[in-house]
């Protein structure tokens, strides 16, 4: 039996809040092991195989709804994350990317993401992009409204081609930490995903469950509607 091929990962990665709470520490710290979670599975998917694009959801367009100094203190943690791991995208030869509507952003921390993605732009072996400031339903509202401006007419080939990431399907989505719902990511590109949820929180995630979710899709059937 053929396997599946694993070539873009998409992942929700919840539960920073409640890990912290269990070890009774505040909810930033959560968010701090998270980024190093993060950095963690990105070096494992630039060395996997198959995974040419891993897309994690860092801010939501509902995010802002969080406590004032929490907000502040993601988009503290968001600067420092992308300047600590230029280093590591050099190294490992990881474009790095951004999709969403950072415009809300402060202009330090627009900058930093505009530097970190020209500095990466001609890295190769995995490309890792961050949801910042990112709702499925506001790209797809943003991209129709920019076929529309350019006179064209809306087809899922030009709305597709429109959208935040150029129009590119999603294998496999991953969300920790309990939940069982979509929370409006990636609404278009998770069409023919395969889903993978599981009860760890995200600081506690690791590369070995990452590799058994993955060994778990290779073996699915994926019909794309078809029998
Ligand atoms: C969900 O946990 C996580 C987020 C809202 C943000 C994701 C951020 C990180 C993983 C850390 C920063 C990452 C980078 C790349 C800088 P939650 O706070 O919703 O947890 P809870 O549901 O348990 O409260």
């Amino acid at each position: 039996m053929n396997k599946n091929r694993l070539k873009h990962l998409a992942i929700i990665m919840d539960g920073n809040g409640r890990w912290a709470e269990k070890h009774g520490y505040k909810r930033t710290k959560g968010h701090e092991r998270g980024a190093e979670v993060t950095r963690e599975i990105t070096v494992f998917c630039a060395n996997h195989p198959t995974i040419e694009t891993v897309t994690h959801y860092a801010f939501s367009t509902e995010n802002w709804k969080r406590p004032k100094l929490e907000v502040e203190y993601l988009m503290k943690l968001l600067d420092r994350y992308l300047k600590k791991e230029l280093k590591t995208y050099q190294e490992e030869n990881i474009r790095f990317m951004a999709i969403g509507d950072i415009s809300a952003f402060s202009r330090k921390l627009q900058e930093r993401i505009s530097l970190t993605t020209e500095l990466t732009k001609e890295n190769t072996r995995l490309i890792q992009i961050l949801a910042l400031n990112y709702g499925g339903r506001d790209e797809i509202v943003r991209a129709a409204n920019r076929v529309i401006e350019g006179g064209g007419k809306i087809t899922e080939e030009s709305l597709g081609a429109a959208l935040d990431t150029p129009y590119q399907d999603i294998d496999l989505l991953v969300r920790t930490s309990g939940e069982q719902r979509l929370s409006n990511y990636l609404l278009w590109q998770l069409s023919y995903s395969e889903f993978a949820f599981t009860p760890t929180l995200w600081p506690d995630f690791t590369t070995d469950e990452l590799a058994s979710i993955i060994g778990d899709f290779e073996k699915r059937k994926r019909r794309f509607g078809g029998v």
